[in-house]
């Protein structure tokens, strides 16, 4: 291998070492929403999903959980009834349960809300 072969050849090695590190590091870097101390059993808060959807988040005393605030009748976006305790929709009335999965309480959709994988992490509730 002549010098400029053995340059390109080092330059792509380098490259794909960078370029798999980052990789790697996005992968295993969860998405930081709240800081558990600042979010305490009883609470709920909107925040943007890791795909750029609003969502919602709550934490109870078995956990946090979340859901994607997309309706899931034709995509409207839910808002939370803390009087209800339900995920209602503004566009058709569709109402959903975060505290039973999501499930469709009421209304036109047929589908429960999709879940959001989130978990507590080093003093952080992050999406996972
Ligand atoms: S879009 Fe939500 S009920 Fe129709």
């Amino acid at each position: 291998m002549n010098r400029r072969g053995f340059l390109r050849s080092a330059a792509i090695a380098a490259g794909a070492l960078i370029f798999g590190r980052t990789q790697s590091a996005i992968a295993a870097s969860p998405k930081k929403i709240v800081k558990a101390s600042k979010f305490p059993v009883g609470s709920n808060q909107k925040f943007v999903a890791a795909n750029g959807s609003p969502a919602f988040l709550f934490r109870t005393k078995s956990g946090v959980f979340a859901y994607s605030a997309i309706c899931t009748h034709q995509g409207c976006t839910v808002d939370y009834f803390k009087a209800g305790k339900k995920l209602v929709c503004p566009c058709h009335g569709a109402s959903f349960d975060p505290f039973n999965a999501g499930k469709v309480v009421s209304g036109e959709a047929n589908f429960p809300l999709a879940k959001i994988n989130v978990a507590i992490k080093s003093g952080w509730v992050v999406q996972s």
